[in-house]
């Protein structure tokens, strides 16, 4: 999953350009970009237009934002939308592992009520909102079948902590926010789950969208969350590996398995061990074609 798109759910306009815009993965979202008032029109449409495109194929991954496990909004959030059988959950405001069970929990009743598969359900959370979720970055490991991502945010960080910004003078991300996305991206390896940058949230600014998306990928992040679809392009260009580096990649598996009993290989000039055909496998795995 290169490009996630989120899409407010209670706008039926962006909805129908949800699929026009080229992501890897439309979000859906009941929480942050929907007013408490709007939030029960926002779930009957999620719904609609879930039942309407989960059939279709080719199509994107479908998720689900909902609202936080604190905000008492989560089950009614759920009640409204697995009948449609979403790909899976985006959880905000996520603590740790334990919230990621705790969710689970719910959609195994949901699957079942359903006659869903047990485990269909997948989960990406965001990890960095709050101070707190900031020292349970090690929990995820092991927390649940279901997580299929990790992903971090600079906005609800920076008012849980009464920042001013989370930009320094340059306009980069501040120390804090370099070390909340530092720690998303540990936590997501240590998960065996895909790390997803954040946002950027100035969406007219696509040279800068384009340097974020290239740090990012050059970190080990799979892929960015999006805002508007003039961001789609760019984050799924960049995410996508080069012909080059793919062709490097088969050569250092092909090469490896040339000389299966070798440790370490001789390919081009350069010395080759264990990491590098991790890496290459790595990038063959994650690889499709588009
Ligand atoms: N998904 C689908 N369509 C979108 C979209 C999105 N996220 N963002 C914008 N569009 C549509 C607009 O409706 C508009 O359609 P139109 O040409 O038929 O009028 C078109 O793309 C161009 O949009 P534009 O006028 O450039 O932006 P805007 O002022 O309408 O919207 C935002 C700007 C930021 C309000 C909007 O992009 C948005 O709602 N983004 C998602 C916000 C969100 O989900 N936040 C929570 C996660 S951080
Ligand atoms: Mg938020």
């Amino acid at each position: 999953m290169r490009s996630l798109l989120f899409i407010p759910a209670d706008s039926e306009k962006k909805l129908a350009k949800g699929f026009a815009s080229g992501a890897d993965c439309l979000i859906l979202d009941l929480e942050d970009s929907v007013a408490p008032e709007a939030k029960q029109k926002a779930r009957e449409q999620a719904r609609a237009f879930l039942a309407d495109a989960v059939p279709v194929s080719p199509r994107p991954r479908l998720y689900v934002r909902v609202n936080g496990l604190k905000s008492g909004l989560t089950e009614a959030d759920l009640c409204a939308v697995m009948p449609a059988s979403p790909d899976g959950v985006l959880l905000p405001k996520c603590h740790n592992g334990a919230a990621i069970q705790h969710l689970g929990a719910m959609l195994v009743v949901k699957e079942a009520q359903h006659d869903l598969a047990d485990g269909a359900t997948r989960i990406i959370a965001i990890v960095t909102e709050t101070a707190a979720s900031i020292f349970s970055m090690g929990t995820y490991a092991g927390a649940s079948r279901r997580l299929e991502g990790l992903t971090w945010g600079a906005e609800d960080l920076a008012a849980c902590l009464g920042a001013e910004t989370n930009r320094d003078a340059g306009g980069g991300y501040s120390f804090p926010y370099l070390l909340a996305r530092s720690l998303t991206l540990f936590a997501a390896a240590s998960a065996g789950a895909l790390a997803i940058d954040a946002v950027h949230g100035k969406f007219r600014d696509l040279a800068g969208l384009r340097l974020e998306c290239e740090v990012a990928k050059r970190d080990g992040f799979a892929g960015k969350m999006a805002i508007h679809p003039a961001q789609i392009e760019i984050i799924n260009k960049i995410f996508t590996p080069s012909n080059e580096s793919i062709a490097k990649a088969r050569a250092i598996v092909a090469a490896f398995e040339a000389e299966p009993k070798a440790g370490v290989i001789c390919l081009n000039g350069e010395m080759l061990d264990l990491p590098n055909l991790t890496k290459a496998r790595r990038l063959l795995a994650g690889y499709r074609e588009t």
